[in-house]
């Protein structure tokens, strides 16, 4: 079996938080015509019972983001830096306007402001997966990626199980 390192629980983290944001958004726009069915005030229950895990996922997003940070700092220069700041931009999107979708009324910005939730998430997502070396550019796998042992890369793995 691979080494669990810090990489894992920190990538772990984050893309556990990537699939609630992203994955119960979609999810939930996919049942909400079928919950507007079972009365017009069940769609916005549900959603409201999603914010319950939505916004701590974010917040889990935010933590384990900037510890990704940390982690490759090395690395955040060129053509990475650029993807990273359209990132945080597309991310900061995604926040305000899940925020706005929760509290407008008009059924049109109610629409609006879900729809680009939806989109910027899925876009933070696509960077994300850039970023994480899936950009096709050659190099060391995770582990032992140098710029990945900075200070809070923590350089040695937590434990071989098995
Ligand atoms: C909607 C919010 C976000 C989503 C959906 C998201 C999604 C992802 C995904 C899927 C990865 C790839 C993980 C992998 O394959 O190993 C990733 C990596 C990364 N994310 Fe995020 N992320 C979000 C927010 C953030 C925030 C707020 C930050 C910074 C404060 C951040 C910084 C990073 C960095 C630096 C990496 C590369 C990590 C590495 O290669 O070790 N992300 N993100």
């Amino acid at each position: 079996m691979l080494s669990v390192s810090w990489d894992t629980i920190r990538l772990f983290l984050h893309v556990l938080a990537a699939t609630v944001w992203v994955g119960g958004q979609i999810t939930l726009a996919a049942l909400v015509p079928v919950l507007r069915r079972l009365g017009a005030e069940i769609p916005r229950t549900a959603a409201r019972r999603f914010n319950l895990v939505a916004w701590p996922a974010f917040g889990v997003l935010i933590i384990t983001g900037i510890w990704n940070i940390a982690a490759v700092h090395a690395q955040i220069h060129g053509s990475y830096q650029t993807t990273l700041v359209v990132k945080l931009i597309v991310v900061a999107i995604s926040g305000v306007t899940a925020a706005l979708h929760a509290r407008a009324r008009k059924p049109a910005w109610i629409a609006n402001y879900g729809a680009l939730t939806g989109l910027s998430a899925l876009a933070a997502l696509f960077l994300g997966v850039l970023l994480a070396g899936l950009s096709g550019t050659p190099g060391p796998p995770r582990n032992q990626h140098p710029s990945r042992s900075g200070s809070a890369g923590l350089p040695v793995p937590v434990g071989n199980v098995g």
